[in-house]
């Protein structure tokens, strides 16, 4: 396989499991140095299992501890990374959670939760990726000086009930990322959004588990089947990598036509 993405150093946010390890694998094949992020101590071992496959296939990447939603572990997480590599040259914006509740009964501490991880923590990283990308500049190992990836998901743009916290953090993903992409393109820098539909995960365990929560879920996916973490490496390589050198500012669906109205199908 062509390495696109060789000698490039790449954070991935919460890649010690999902989407977020299977962006870590799909870096590393591409050539990548990998950092592995994981937030709390007991994610180490899951997080180093996923460097050993990385390794064990030939790549190279290391696991790093940090809470994205804390700036200080933000800024020690891009300072060491920095100085053991010598620089980033692509963040992947991956760390996200849920705390569901029906929306009156959903607490401050669910909501600040939430948009503390997926918008917050996205913030914080970003601004330490693009002030690195603009002290460094060109490299000449790629036509952008950096890449940023934001997960989104299709709840930037599905509304979901019992969610409020969750969609309006991906809401506000995809608005940041939009604006940042508008204010660094000038300065050689590409930032982009994947926006994943069902992806079988830890996060929608329930939706899938049984037949009949599978059933039910599969209503909504017209290509009829639940997508996988490489779905989504997969894309993120390619949002990485020059062959999508022209795009900036978007976001690429990546959901088995989740968001064509799939209630249409057979009806209106
Ligand atoms: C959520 C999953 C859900 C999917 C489709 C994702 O962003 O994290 O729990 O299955 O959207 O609804």
């Amino acid at each position: 396989m062509e390495q696109k993405l060789k000698g490039q150093i790449a954070i991935v946010t919460g890649a010690s499991s999902g989407i977020g390890a299977g962006c870590a694998r799909e870096l590393a094949k591409a050539g990548a140095t990998v950092i592995v992020n994981y937030p709390v101590p007991g994610g180490k071992a899951m997080a180093d299992a996923v460097v050993n496959d990385i390794i064990q296939n030939g790549g190279m990447a290391i696991s790093h501890k940090c809470d994205v939603s804390r700036e200080e572990e933000v800024l020690e997480m891009f300072e060491t990374v920095i100085g053991q590599f010598g620089t980033v040259d692509i963040l992947v914006n991956n760390a996200g959670l849920q705390k569901d509740a029906p929306f009156t009964e959903m607490t401050l501490e669910q909501w600040n939760f939430v948009l503390g991880v997926n918008l917050t923590g996205q913030f914080l990283c970003a601004r330490e990726a693009v002030k690195e990308f603009l002290r460094r500049g060109d490299t000449g190992k790629s036509k952008s000086i950096g890449k940023i990836i934001c997960m989104s998901s299709v709840h930037e743009v599905i509304p979901w009930a019992g969610h409020a916290n969750y969609a309006a953090s991906k809401g506000g993903v995809m608005l940041m990322m939009k604006t940042i992409a508008q204010e660094f393109a000038p300065k050689k820098i590409r930032i982009n959004s994947i926006a994943p539909g069902a992806i079988a995960t830890p996060i929608n365990h329930d939706a899938w588990d049984t037949q009949a929560h599978l059933q039910e879920l599969l209503k909504l996916i017209p290509q009829k089947r639940v997508g996988q973490v490489d779905d989504i490496g997969k894309a993120a390589v390619w949002l990485a990598s020059d062959d999508s050198d022209y795009v900036n500012g978007t976001t690429l669906f990546v959901d088995g036509g989740m968001t064509l109205y799939p209630g249409f199908e057979d009806n209106g």
